[in-house]
């Protein structure tokens, strides 16, 4: 019998080494590196604890939802689709086509569309589509931006491939540089994860960045994902999105989407993470497969949910006020910050990155002295091997608390980190 000493919140694991030893190749998760990180110490006493920390807005999630579980109730009861259901590919696909502007009929919604129950499990599952045993005969290569979303790298470790971490720093306007990319990575490249609006910089791809990297996931034969979670939360102008660029690009055999995934959420855009919807979209020979992929592996998404899904789709009003929520916070955040740390306006997305000098340091006096809570940077990224960690200087704050509890933060974190 294996003597199991296991805790979730700690982050240890088994006392014996047992099952997939690829996942010791990752850290922990960097929120519970973060409860580590933080566990020892106590913030002064009398001050509300301010958690900026996790993407998980905390508006109040639309009425919709609601309404709309309730009436589709008797949805409960029945196993769904793994396509979920002609309504929802329709919603899905409208929004797509309204928001992006494509050319009438080019999307075909019912085979380039799959409903996700929150885009982290596929953007996970998708590194066992997308990688092979052997790319050009060597371990094929899964590229991510650095800093990056943690479920790209543990997608491409336990999918058994190489992670390369792109550095996307200031010099790079904050997204990996395409033209240092070498024809010897770019052939054994099996997939490579793109962030726009990109968490944690708020940097957006423009067309051409864009139309370069989908035409190198043409040449070189892999798997484009452009995690778009972030495209309705912007600031001064709508982020343009990979499929309205592949639309304009030539196409591939007739085909306008070859090699190319985008992922969108109800997470951010309707401030409902607890819903877990999102939908991925794109390439139908990659959708079909990736289909008989998850009809093994995942749970579809419950009737109910779809139907409230399908109704968030359709609306734009809430998603118009969620805007100018942010719109609100950043000018509070600008107002109390001016430029300092480096501060810039994002894009998109809706988190400060902010310089301080050593982010774990800071995150550290934030929570002892203001019982402010936010992600050091360097949780976020990794070091390549003779570069400095790209995180390692900044803190993530999330902009997901209501605008004056904002204005109090980042007033706090003035006074604390001067
Ligand atoms: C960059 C990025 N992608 C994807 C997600 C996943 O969102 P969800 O699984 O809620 O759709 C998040 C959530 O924080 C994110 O920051």
């Amino acid at each position: 019998m294996v003597s199991a000493d296991f805790s979730v919140n700690s982050g240890a694991v088994f006392t014996e080494a047992i099952g997939n030893d690829r996942l010791d190749l990752l850290t922990d998760y960097p929120f519970t590196r973060l409860s580590n990180l933080l566990a020892p110490i106590t913030p002064r006493a009398n001050v509300a604890p301010v958690v900026l920390t996790v993407g998980e807005p905390q508006h109040t999630p639309p009425a919709i939802i609601e309404e709309t579980l309730r009436a589709s109730a008797s949805g409960w009861n029945k196993y769904p689709p793994v396509g979920g259901t002609p309504e929802f590919r329709a919603a899905t696909g409208d929004w797509l086509n309204r928001r992006y502007d494509l050319p009438a009929g080019l999307l075909q919604a019912d085979s380039s569309i799959l409903p996700l129950s929150g885009t982290r499990e596929a953007l996970f599952m998708l590194a066992l589509l997308a990688v092979p045993t052997q790319k050009a005969g060597r371990q094929p290569a899964v590229l991510m931006p650095n800093p990056f979303y943690a479920p790209y790298e543990g997608a491409a470790v336990m999918a058994g491939a190489e992670p390369v971490f792109l550095s996307a720093t200031r010099e790079t306007g904050f997204l990996p540089d395409l033209d240092a990319l070498t024809p010897e990575l770019l052939e054994r490249t099996a997939l490579f994860y793109l962030c726009t609006p990109a968490n944690p910089q708020g940097a957006a791809a423009t067309p051409a960045y864009l139309a370069k990297a989908i035409g190198l996931a043409r040449q070189y034969g892999f798997v484009l994902a452009v995690d778009e979670c972030y495209a309705e939360i912007w600031l001064d102008a709508p982020p343009a999105g990979a499929l309205q660029v592949a639309a304009g690009l030539p196409y591939q055999d007739g085909k306008p989407w070859s090699n190319l995934l985008v992922f969108h959420s109800l997470s951010k855009r309707s401030s409902a993470a607890g819903l877990r919807s999102g939908f991925v979209a794109g390439d139908p020979a990659l959708i079909g497969r990736f289909s008989r992929l998850r009809s093994y592996g995942c749970a579809g998404m419950p009737l109910p949910i779809l139907a409230a899904s399908t109704a968030l789709w359709r609306d734009e009003a809430h998603v118009e006020e969620n805007r100018a929520a942010y719109r609100a916070k950043f000018a509070a955040a600008e107002a109390e910050l001016g430029g300092r740390y480096g501060y810039r306006r994002p894009a998109g997305g809706f988190f400060l990155w902010l310089e301080v000098g050593n982010g774990e340091e800071a995150a550290k006096r934030l929570w002892a002295e203001g019982a402010v809570r936010v992600l050091p940077g360097a949780y976020l990224s990794r070091s390549n091997p003779g570069e400095p960690n790209p995180g390692e200087a900044f803190i993530r704050v999330a902009l997901v608390q209501d605008t004056d509890t904002v204005a109090q933060a980042c007033a706090s974190i003035v006074r604390i980190l001067g």
